[in-house]
C-alpha cells in the first residue's frame, strides 16, 4: 500500500516538474498553499499550482517547503493551519500555529518560497494582530485530496524557482543515497587499473597546523561512568527524577544505593548539608552494628588485581559514629580489598583511606560497613582508582584517554554539543559551577537523559589538553539554550533577560582570566594556581554557541558577547555558529551574521548519509578565501543502520583528502560523538565504544587516527591520470598530499572506494625518491566495524612508490626524506 502510494507521488512528482517546464508559460500562476495535518503536523507547507484554478498540479508533490522549528525533536516541530501573506516588497511570510496548547505563532519569512530565513515565535494575539488574512479556501487535489488553504496570484517565475528547488532536491536526494554497498552493481565489468599520482612540488600551500581535533561531549556516558575515572554511581545522592524527564521511577537521589541490616534505615536528607550547592547527602540510622551501605557503580564496579584505590566520603556523626570498614567486594560478598575510614565527627569531615584490590574483577560493588549503632550522615562517597590517565588526582581512565591521545589531537572541544548549550537556560553550562572542591561543584542534568557530577570539569578538561598536548576549544552558550530545549515554555530560545548579560559576559572574560591570567594579580587566576596549576593554560579560542537557531534573539546576545571579548580578551579567536546544517535558513544568515562581524572562524555541523559526502568532495572548494574560515565542529557519515563501519570510514577519509586540500579556509575539524559506553547510547554511530573493561575503536576512529598521525601543514596538488569522462569514477578515488614540516615527511593519504583493486604509482618529488616508505592501510568488507590500519614497508623505484590499492580501502604512505 505505502509502496503504491509512493510510486504514485514519485511517478507525479516527475509528471508535474515534465508538464510546469514543457507547458506554454503563462505570466502568471495561483499557487495554492497548504498543510495536510499527517505525521503529527510535521510536514510543514505544501504547494499546489494551477494556470485556471481548475487543475490543480501539485508541487513535489507533498515537498515540504518550510518545517516548523519549533520545541523539540520528539513531539514538536509541528506547523498547524499555515497561513501565506505576502507583503508589499515581494517577499512573504508564512504564520502558523506550533500546537494546539500554546498560544504562540511562528513566523517565517522568504523572498521566494526556497530561501528563508530563521523563524520567530510570538504570542498569537501579536501575531494575528499584524495581519490581515483572508478567508481560506477548499481545493481539491489530485493526490492529496481536497485540503484547505491560501490561494495567492504570482508571478511565473516564483513558480519556476520553486520547480527547480524541488528538481534539486530530488538530484540530491537521489545522490545522498548513493551507496557504496551497491557499487559492486553500478561498477559491473570494471576493470583494476594502473594509475599514476602525480604530485605538483611547485605549488605548495601552507595549510592549517590544527586540522583534526576532538569533541568531548558527556553523552552516551562519556563522563560520568566514563571517561572520568570515578568508580561510585551517584556518590553525591543528587541524582534527581528531573534528570530523566522524571519518566523512570527509580532514577532518584538514592539511586545505586542500598542498605542492608537489620533494623538499617535510610534516606536522603537536606538539613545541614556538606554544601549548599550539594544538599543532598546520605542519612543512615543502625541499631546495630555491622549494617551495610552498598553502591552498585556505573554497570558495577571494575577493579584489577594489584592497584590502588582510593576511597573516601565526608561524614558527620548525629548519634553515635565511629569506624567505617570500606570493601570492594565481587558478585558473592566475597571481599577483595578493605580500608578503615571514621565517621567520628559532629561536622562534616573527610576520611580516606587506600584500598588495594586483591584480584581483578569486572563485576565489584563498593560496600561499608558501620562499625557502631547510631546515626550517621555521609556524602561525596568515592572509589578512585590511582592509576588514572598521567597519574592525575581525579583523573581519567587511562585506556580511553590513551585511545584519544592516539589520535594526536591538536585541539579538544568542551563541553559540547548540546550540553554547552543545554536544555533551557537553567541547564546552559557554567563553566563556574565545575571547578574547585568536587563537593562545591553544582551537578545538573544533562539533556542526554542523565546527570552530570560534573567531577570532570573545566579544570580537568584544561589538564586533559595539557596531557594530551592539545589546545583546549571551550564551547560557552551565546546565552540561549538548545532549538531543541524541552524545558523554558515558548520562544524555546528564549535568552537570557538582557539585564542579566553583563553578569554572563563577565562570567566569560573571567575564565579568560582563570585560564590566562597572573595568580599574582587576578582572583579567577589565583583559584586556578590553587587548583594546582599556577602556569597559565593558554587559552586561545572560545566558541560562542552550538549549532544554534540564528534568531534575533540568538544574534543579539552574540554580537554582545562578541564585541566584550574583542575589546577585553583581543588575545581570544572567538568561534560563531552558523546552525545544524550545512545549508538551509540558519546556515545562511549565520554566514551572513558572521561576515558582517568579521569573525575569524565558524563552527558548522553536519550527520549526513555516505552519499553526501561522496558527492560533495569540492564543498569548500568554492568557500570564499581571506574572510571568515570555517571548524567544522561536528560531522559524520551517517548509514542507515547508523553503524560505524569501512563504508562510513572511506567516505569520511575522501571527505577528509578534500578538507585538507581546502586547509586554507578550512582551520579545524571534529568528528562527534566521540565516546560511547555501550548499553548506554543516545546517538550513534560514535568513535569509540568501550565498556567498564574495553576500549573498542571504530574504523572511522582509525581514519581520524591515520590522518591525526599524518597532519602536514603544507598542501601539495596531486591528481590521478584518470579520464576525465569518468566522473563517478574519480568520486569514488581521492588523494591528498602533505608535507610535515617538523619531520620533513612527506605524506600521500589515498582512498579507493572502488569495488576493485587499483595499482598507483605515487610519483615523488625528487628529494624524496631515496626516503623510507611507510605504509598504513586501512581495508576490509564494507560492514566491517573493526577493521585496523596494518602498518608496512614499501620501496621506491625510479622515483615513484608503487602501490596496490585493494577495494574498498584507505592507505596513508609516509616517505622521508
Ligand atoms: O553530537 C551529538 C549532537 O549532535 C550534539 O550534541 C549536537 O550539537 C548535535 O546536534
Amino acid at each position: 500500500m505505502r509502496t503504491t502510494r509512493l510510486f504514485q507521488i514519485v511517478v507525479f512528482a516527475l509528471l508535474t516538474l515534465v508538464s510546469a517546464h514543457a507547458q506554454p508559460r503563462p505570466e502568471k500562476v495561483y499557487l495554492f498553499s497548504y498543510s495536510t495535518g499527517e505525521n503529527r503536523d510535521k510536514n510543514g507547507l505544501h504547494f499546489a499550482w494551477s494556470a485556471d484554478q481548475q487543475t490543480w498540479h501539485e508541487i513535489g508533490p507533498l515537498y515540504s517547503f518550510v518545517k516548523s522549528d519549533y520545541g523539540d525533536w520528539g513531539s514538536q516541530k509541528r506547523m498547524l493551519n499555515p497561513r501565506v501573506v505576502s507583503l508589499p516588497d515581494g517577499s512573504w511570510d508564512v504564520i502558523f500555529e506550533v500546537n494546539e496548547k500554546e498560544a504562540v505563532m511562528g513566523i517565517a519569512h522568504t523572498p521566494n518560497f526556497v530561501n528563508w530565513i530563521p523563524q520567530e515565535y510570538l504570542p498569537s494575539a501579536k501575531v494575528l494582530s499584524m495581519y490581515n488574512l483572508p478567508e481560506r479556501v477548499s481545493v481539491e487535489l489530485p493526490i492529496s485530496g481536497k485540503q484547505t488553504g491560501d490561494i495567492h496570484c504570482v508571478e511565473w517565475n516564483v513558480l519556476k524557482t520553486m520547480l527547480d528547488a524541488v528538481q534539486m532536491a530530488a538530484t540530491r536526494s537521489a545522490e545522498n543515497a548513493e551507496r557504496l554497498a551497491d557499487d559492486a552493481g553500478r561498477f559491473r565489468g570494471l576493470k583494476s587499473q594502473t594509475l599514476t599520482l602525480s604530485i605538483d612540488a611547485d605549488k605548495p600551500k601552507q595549510i592549517s597546523n590544527m586540522l583534526m581535533g576532538i569533541f568531548f561531549e558527556d553523552i552516551n556516558y562519556a563522563a560520568d561512568g566514563g571517561l572520568y575515572a570515578e568508580l561510585v554511581q551517584n556518590r553525591d545522592f543528587e541524582y534527581h527524577p528531573r534528570d530523566k524527564r522524571h519518566r523512570d521511577s527509580k532514577w532518584n537521589s538514592s539511586y545505586a544505593w542500598t542498605l542492608t541490616g537489620e533494623g538499617a534505615q535510610w534516606f536522603v536528607d537536606q538539613m545541614d548539608p556538606l554544601h549548599a550547592n550539594n544538599p543532598n547527602y546520605a542519612r543512615i540510622r543502625v541499631a546495630r552494628k555491622g549494617a551495610r551501605f552498598a553502591n552498585d557503580g556505573f554497570d558495577g564496579i571494575a577493579v584489577k588485581a594489584g592497584e590502588k584505590y582510593d576511597v573516601s566520603f565526608f561524614a558527620r556523626a548525629i548519634n553515635g559514629g565511629g569506624t567505617v570498614t570500606a570493601r570492594i567486594v565481587d558478585e558473592n560478598g566475597a571481599e577483595i580489598g578493605k580500608a578503615g575510614l571514621s565517621a567520628r565527627s559532629r561536622s562534616w569531615k573527610k576520611s580516606a583511606a587506600v584500598i588495594v584490590a586483591s584480584r581483578t574483577c569486572d563485576n565489584a560493588r563498593l560496600e561499608l560497613e558501620l562499625g557502631f549503632a547510631g546515626e550517621v550522615a555521609l556524602d561525596m562517597i568515592s572509589l578512585f582508582p590511582q592509576n588514572t590517565f598521567k597519574g592525575r588526582k581525579n583523573g581519567l581512565r587511562p585506556d580511553l584517554a590513551q585511545a584519544l591521545a592516539d589520535l594526536k589531537p591538536r585541539f579538544v572541544r568542551f563541553p559540547g554539543g548540546c550540553v554547552a548549550h543545554g536544555d533551557g537556560l537553567e541547564n546552559m553550562y557554567r563553566w563556574k559551577n565545575t571547578i574547585g572542591p568536587l563537593e562545591q561543584r553544582v551537578p545538573n542534568w544533562n539533556i542526554w537523559g542523565y546527570h552530570q557530577s560534573l567531577g570532570l570539569g573545566y579544570y580537568e578538561y584544561f589538564q586533559m589538553c595539557e596531557d594530551l598536548d592539545a589546545e583546549p576549544v571551550p564551547i560557552i552558550p551565546a546565552a540561549v539554550p538548545c532549538q531543541n530545549s524541552v524545558v523554558g515554555g515558548y520562544g524555546q530560545q528564549g535568552g537570557l533577560p538582557l539585564e542579566e548579560m553583563d553578569e554572563y559576559i563577565q562570567d566569560i572574560v573571567d575564565l579568560v582570566e582563570w585560564a590566562n591570567g597572573d595568580p599574582k594579580k587576578s582572583k579567577w587566576a589565583k583559584i586556578r594556581a590553587d587548583a594546582g596549576h599556577p602556569e597559565p593554560f593558554n587559552l586561545k579560542y572560545i566558541g560562542i554557541g552550538n549549532e544554534d537557531l540564528i534568531t534575533k534573539v540568538f544574534e543579539e546576545r552574540f554580537e554582545m558577547i562578541y564585541k566584550a571579548l574583542k575589546e577585553r580578551c583581543p588575545e581570544i579567536t572567538v568561534i560563531g555558529t552558523v546552525g545544524p546544517f550545512y545549508q538551509g535558513a540558519d546556515y545562511e544568515e549565520g554566514w551572513r551574521f558572521a561576515q558582517e562581524l568579521g569573525l575569524e572562524l565558524v563552527d558548522e555541523h553536519y550527520y549526513n548519509p555516505p552519499g553526501w559526502f561522496i558527492n560533495n568532495q569540492d564543498f569548500y572548494d568554492k568557500y570564499p578565501r581571506g574572510g571568515t574560515k570555517v571548524y567544522l565542529g561536528e560531522y559524520a557519515s551517517h548509514l542507515p543502520n547508523r553503524s560505524n563501519c569501512l563504508e562510513s570510514a572511506l567516505t569520511e577519509a575522501a571527505y577528509l583528502c578534500h578538507v585538507e586540500r581546502n586547509a586554507d579556509v578550512v582551520e579545524m575539524t571534529s568528528y562527534a560523538p566521540l565516546l560511547a559506553k555501550k548499553g548506554h547510547t543516545q546517538w550513534n554511530p560514535d568513535l569509540i565504544y568501550f565498556t567498564n573493561t574495553t576500549v573498542e575503536p571504530t574504523t572511522g576512529y582509525y581514519v581520524q587516527a591515520l590522518f591525526g598521525q599524518n597532519a602536514g601543514d603544507v598542501y601539495l596538488p596531486s591528481a590521478f591520470d584518470l579520464d576525465p569522462r569518468d566522473a563517478s569514477i574519480a568520486r569514488r578515488l581521492a588523494s591528498s598530499v602533505v608535507l610535515d614540516s617538523s619531520s620533513g615527511d612527506l605524506i600521500v593519504k589515498l582512498v579507493n572506494m572502488l569495488p576493485v583493486d587499483n595499482t598507483v604509482e605515487v610519483a615523488l618529488p625528487s628529494e624524496y625518491s631515496r626516503g623510507n616508505v611507510t605504509k598504513s592501510l586501512l581495508t576490509g568488507e564494507l560492514s566491517d566495524t573493526a577493521a585496523q590500519p596494518v602498518v608496512s614497508k614499501a620501496n621506491v623505484v625510479s622515483g615513484a612508490c608503487t602501490v596496490t590499492l585493494p577495494a574498498y580501502s584507505f592507505m596513508v604512505i609516509r616517505v622521508s626524506k
